[in-house]
């Protein structure tokens, strides 16, 4: 059976490594400036990324705070020159540590996005559950995305991402509206909290790259900021995800990955995606609840004096897998 892609695209996809409007799917292998210098003024609808943090992950050398945000201006003028009047840019970001210091980056962003003219729509939280365990703060399980638009008139489609209310069937019991139903039939605006789980050891789309972006996350934003063949852009493009989400959906995707094996994963990636076989988490699947999954827990071991406290503080002594 032929994806809404291969419907779209045609059975007979191409991936081109460098970018015309006359393509569809774009994996630009080197640089980003050099990659987004080929794109035309006011022609990418979406801008969405995860940059590097500048924390020391594999791929990246841990740079000076001052270098790191003039890198960074560069890469977001050149997405501010390429963005359609009516378009979006999302910027995943988390926090820079330094010694047990965090630093949040969006924070430190903004005005970078500010004095280019851009709006900040919303400043949204994606709260999940895994990653490292601090000793001297709590544990860091939240990241930002930050969306701003050019213009006030931007692409805004609700309808497609809305969700389940608590209660759906709810209706006016009283007033000229008595009966009728008082909620949206179609669902309710997601908000700006978003509990998506992150791609850790578990997780179905887990590729040896250290911090993919869950697709889901994605595809919500493709969704709602825009509309079906416009043009979606990854600059720091990874594993794929932001191209996989954007072409499950009927949009064109270009990115540019620096790190030659990361191309490689992406590229099989998004042949996965075009041939249908891309095993990826589900966009409404609720989040893995133990107690309502009837997985019942042994008892909490600081509850009493067992010997599961014994063993809790022996694993303690030892040391655990944490970060500063
Ligand atoms: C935080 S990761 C993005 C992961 C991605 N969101 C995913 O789902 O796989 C940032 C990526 O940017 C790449 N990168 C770093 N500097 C780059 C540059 N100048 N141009 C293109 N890619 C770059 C890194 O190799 C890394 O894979």
């Amino acid at each position: 059976m032929k994806t809404y892609a291969q419907t779209l695209f045609g059975k007979h996809y191409k991936i081109a490594n460098e970018f015309s409007l006359a393509e569809s799917i774009v994996l630009y292998p080197g640089d980003c400036l050099e990659l987004m210098r080929s794109i035309p003024d006011e022609s990418i609808q979406l801008v969405v990324t995860s940059p590097p943090y500048n924390i020391g992950k594999e791929y990246e050398k841990r740079l000076n705070l001052d270098l790191y945000l003039h890198q960074q201006s560069q890469v977001i003028a050149e997405c501010v020159r390429i963005l359609t009047p009516r378009g979006s840019i999302c910027w995943q970001v988390g926090n820079y540590v330094e010694k047990g210091a965090i630093i949040p980056l969006d924070n430190i962003l903004y005005p970078i996005f500010a004095n280019l003219g851009l709006r900040m729509r919303n400043r949204i939280i994606w709260h999940f559950e895994h990653g490292l365990h601090c000793r001297r703060r709590f544990s860091g399980r939240y990241e930002t995305i930050i969306w701003f638009t050019k213009n006030d008139n931007y692409v805004f489609n609700l309808d497609p991402v809305r969700i389940p209310q608590k209660y759906p069937g709810k209706k006016y019991f009283k007033g000229p509206k008595a009966g009728q139903y008082s909620c949206n039939p179609l669902g309710k605006n997601p908000g700006d909290l978003w509990m998506i789980p992150n791609v850790k050891s578990n997780h179905v789309e887990k590729t040896e790259h250290p911090c993919q972006f869950p697709v889901e996350l994605i595809e919500r934003l493709v969704l709602s900021l825009t509309n079906e063949n416009d043009w979606v852009l990854d600059p720091f493009l990874g594993t794929g995800t932001s191209m996989i989400a954007a072409i499950r959906h009927g949009r064109r995707g270009v990115g540019a990955e620096i790190v030659h094996r990361y191309v490689e994963i992406a590229l099989k990636r998004i042949q996965q995606e075009m041939e249908g076989t891309l095993r990826t988490r589900p966009m409404d699947k609720p989040i893995y609840d133990p107690v309502t999954s009837g997985n019942r827990l042994t008892d909490a071991p600081w509850k009493k004096e067992t010997n599961q406290m014994m063993l809790f503080e022996k694993r303690d002594s030892k040391g655990d897998k944490e970060d500063n």
